[in-house]
């Protein structure tokens, strides 16, 4: 529920903009304090008597205002919300948001705007499905922007496909979901290791592997949203530092133990997302080894265990670590359970569509050290680590 919280709904010019009608009915039914934001567009696509009265405020769209001059603050306003909701948000508004333009009250409002920010997308599925909307919402999810998915259907060109907004009722549903949880790890402090390692060999040449680091970057969101305190240790990703966590990049599986071994010093809970190499060159050559037509044999030599090495000081802080096979998996997983002394181990199997390396879903199993056992659908990584973090509070419950 929305009991006391003051939400800014900002309405941007699409026709999906008669929804937010509906959305601020809802928000208001709900107890929420609603102040309308609109772009000089969307007042051709819903009337803003329509907004002012259903807000029981006047709408905002101006600078200031021509009759007076009395300036409406975007700073004030950003102060003021809990939340800014931005639906519909169409991919011109999504493009100046990624990109810091900010031509109307709305624009400077999100920019200035301190509170968690929501945006729903919707516009035609070209658009959609364009890299520079897709790019654009990455970047603004990497900014911490939480994005209600839109849904799939019949679109207002006729055509059919993903880029409807979602309807109000979820849109309400997400931001209560988000309200109702994000405390519940308030001041709790969380190490998560991400991605993956570069062991080099010459100064060209690297041994690493596929890990994207967005299981890992997804988790330390998560638990940032709960209130955690997030230390995230990261190998090299393409992806963007989570806002509100503290990131430390490194390259080497070396470099990421001494960095996590430091940081876990100050950590009730440490998650193991990391795919940290198992083994590194014996030797760097500072000089690009030449080739000479023969075969080569590099020399290797094991990398220190991070996780084993943290479950062996662990006392009674929570230990989370990762299983990924491709064959005898749960037998695999639960010998990694006991060997580095986990509190649970999340298994996801390379040989599950849609689980693994830089896809964007995944497919797990959560083996707690007492014997339970959950087994979850393919989801998205965002849901996955939501489940995650679940499992976490469960055993943090347990102890207390
Ligand atoms: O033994 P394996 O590499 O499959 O174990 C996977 C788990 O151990 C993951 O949680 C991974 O992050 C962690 N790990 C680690 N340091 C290593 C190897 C694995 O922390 N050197």
């Amino acid at each position: 529920m929305l009991g006391g919280k003051k939400i800014i709904v900002g309405v941007t010019g699409s026709i999906a903009a008669y929804k937010a009608a509906i959305l601020v009915r809802t928000l208001v039914r709900q107890g929420a304090e609603v102040r309308v934001v609109m772009t000089p567009l969307a007042k051709e696509f819903i009337s803003p008597l329509t907004l002012a009265t259903l807000s029981r405020h006047p709408i905002l769209v101006d600078f200031f205002d021509p009759e007076d001059g009395r300036w409406n603050s975007h700073v004030a306003l950003g102060e003021w919300a809990d939340a800014l909701l931005i639906a519909p948000a169409t991919a011109n508004t999504l493009a100046k948001m990624a990109t810091g333009v900010a031509d109307n009250l709305l624009l400077t409002t999100y920019l200035s705007a301190r509170c968690p920010v929501f945006v729903a997308p919707a516009m035609d599925l070209d658009m959609y499905g364009h890299p520079t909307t897709r790019y654009n919402l990455d970047s603004l999810k990497s900014y911490g922007v939480r994005v209600v998915e839109p849904g799939e259907g019949e679109l207002a060109s006729g055509l059919s496909g993903k880029g409807r907004m979602a309807e109000p009722e979820e849109i309400a549903a997400a931001l209560s979901a988000f309200f109702a949880r994000r405390r519940s790890l308030a001041g709790y402090k969380v190490l998560v290791t991400a991605g993956p390692t570069i062991e080099p060999i010459d100064p060209v040449r690297y041994i690493s592997n596929h890990s994207s680091g967005k299981m890992g970057y997804a988790l330390a969101a998560e638990l940032r949203d709960r209130g955690a305190e997030v230390i995230l240790v990261t190998g090299r990703t393409a992806l963007c530092p989570p806002d509100g966590v503290t990131t430390v990049e490194v390259t080497t599986a070396d470099e990421m133990f001494r960095t996590a071994s430091a940081a876990f010093e100050r950590c009730e809970a440490a998650v193991m997302c990391a795919a940290v190499a198992d083994y590194t060159p014996v030797e760097v050559s500072d000089r690009k080894i030449k080739k000479d037509g023969g075969a080569w044999t590099l020399e290797l030599r094991p990398t220190q265990d991070i996780a084993a090495a943290l479950g062996a000081v662990k006392g009674d802080r929570l230990l989370v670590g990762f299983a990924l096979e491709t064959d005898r998996e749960r037998e695999n997983a639960l010998s990694k359970l006991q060997r580095k002394n986990m509190d649970f181990i999340v298994l996801n199997s390379l040989g599950d569509e849609g689980a693994g390396f830089g896809v964007d879903t995944n497919k797990i199993t959560i083996l707690r050290r007492n014997g339970t056992e959950r087994a979850f659908g393919l989801k998205s990584k965002a849901e996955v680590a939501r489940d995650i973090v679940d499992e976490i509070e469960a055993c943090r419950a347990e102890r207390a």
